[in-house]
């Protein structure tokens, strides 16, 4: 279990030369710029830190590459998805659309490997659904009828929205009167009533008040969580924590001391345990803490400009790359890799520069706070031809990039006992225009 001692493993200003012992110059040789390369054994480790947890199931939505949902599987990982293209993803990474028939030998209930979160059934979502057998674990009730009708009998998970909520920004914090997710907590009574009704039962429980939030905030989780239990019933038999675990992105701050988070939410599962007489499953749904710290963006500095006083840095990913920055103000820890792996020295001079994008809007900056208020950053004095490596980008980065400004999305490799290798080809000039006519 990890320490409240760990500071994050980001090269804060200063020169990277290596990635997962791998050099920075020789992977943007190799496979051009802008890349995202993600580093295998930092996935593991985050993995091993949630060991006490019966069930990690990865909030997918924040890096869906087949390669890390791979990776993620042989380590015995669960996957959540949020769509059909999330389905599918999971599927092709080799996950078993069914939840074993015995029960696990600790007397545990059988997992389900991918489970449907969402609060809505698009028609493409429902129809992969009822194709696959899935799990869901339903945000608004008039899913029940909806998959009632298609899959009579199932079993379902409710997404309960406890009345509050708490994010790294006011647009990933999704519990409260301000969040259109989950089940509001004083309607579970009807909604029980509705999903019998249907025929359906609830045999799940999950909340998720938010993402990059505090251990304080999510703490609160558990009591809401075992309130809402009581209501439910003897049928419960999986209770989900959600993710929202916050990650150490800026200098100086640590991962938070998870041991006494699931000694927690292990007293709350035990307590429904000898209320029901029966073993309850606990689950955590982490995205960002699994994959954020494995993940670097490796570019270009193109152009090296002052703009009156203000020095600039320019380089060939932009927020169609990152989009973090532009839409939450988030900070990001950067590194330089100086041009030809060598030429310049640590110590060299910092300046406090600005670093910006390819694209045409003011906005394209990575260095801005929240509200898009333009920031420097300490970055060793760089040229044009050196590589930035943004780092802590495993996490909603690739995901959140797109094509705007027809910039193709980036090459995306995976970093392996020292090995690197492409897990997605950049997209060509070819790609951007495919499906459409004149
Ligand atoms: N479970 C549910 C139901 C979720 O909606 C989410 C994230 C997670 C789990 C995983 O949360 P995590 O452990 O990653 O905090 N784009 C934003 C984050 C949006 C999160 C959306 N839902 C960002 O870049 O910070």
């Amino acid at each position: 279990m990890i320490a409240g001692t760990q500071t994050s493993m980001a090269a804060h200003g200063g020169i990277r030369r290596q990635i997962a012992g791998v050099d920075v110059a020789e992977l943007a040789h190799e496979y051009g710029t802008p890349l995202y390369v993600y580093d295998a054994a930092m996935i593991r480790r985050r993995c091993e830190d949630l060991s006490a947890w019966d069930t990690i199931r990865f909030a997918q939505k924040a890096c869906s590459n087949l390669a890390v949902l791979g990776l993620l599987r042989r380590l015995g990982v669960m996957v959540d998805a949020v769509s059909a293209g999330e389905i599918h993803r999971a599927l092709a990474a080799g996950y078993s659309p069914h939840a074993p028939r015995a029960a696990a030998a600790d007397g545990l209930p059988a997992v389900h490997p991918i489970v449907y979160t969402a609060d809505i059934f698009d028609r493409e979502s429902l129809d992969a659904v009822v194709t696959h057998g899935l799990h869901v674990n339903c945000g608004s009730s008039d899913m029940i009828e909806q998959l009632a009708e298609r899959m009579p009998g199932a079993s379902i998970t409710l997404r309960v929205n406890p009345g509050f909520g708490h994010g790294h920004s006011q647009k990933t914090n999704t519990g409260g009167e301000g969040s259109k997710h989950g089940i509001w907590h004083a309607d579970i009574a009807d909604v029980l009533r509705r999903a019998e009704w249907a025929g359906l039962s609830v045999s799940g429980l999950h909340m998720h008040i938010g993402s990059g939030t505090d251990l304080a905030h999510l703490a609160e989780v558990a009591g809401a969580l075992e309130r809402i239990a009581g209501e439910i019933g003897r049928s419960l038999t999986t209770i989900s924590a959600g993710g929202g675990l916050p990650i150490p992105y800026r200098p100086g701050e640590e991962h938070a001391d998870l041991s006494g988070y699931f000694t927690l939410w292990d007293a709350t599962r035990r307590k429904l345990e000898d209320r029901f007489g029966h073993r309850i499953r606990l689950e955590i749904e982490p995205g960002r803490y699994l994959t954020a710290e494995s993940g670097f963006v490796v570019t270009e500095v193109r152009a090296v400009k002052r703009q009156g006083a203000k020095p600039y840095i320019l380089v060939d990913a932009g927020f169609n790359t990152l989009a973090r920055p532009v839409l939450y103000g988030s900070y990001h820890p950067m590194s330089l890799c100086p041009r030809d792996g060598v030429s310049r020295e640590e110590g060299l001079p910092q300046e406090e520069v600005v670093v910006g994008g390819p694209l045409c809007e003011s906005g394209d900056i990575f260095t801005q706070s929240d509200g898009g208020f333009v920031a420097t950053r300490a970055l060793p004095k760089a040229a044009v031809g050196d590589l930035l490596v943004i780092e802590i980008a495993g996490a909603y980065g690739f995901v959140m990039a797109s094509n705007y400004n027809s910039k193709p999305l980036p090459a995306e490799v995976l970093v392996e006992d020292g090995r690197a290798r492409i897990v997605r080809r950049r997209q060509s000039v070819e790609d951007l225009v495919r499906g459409e006519t004149v």
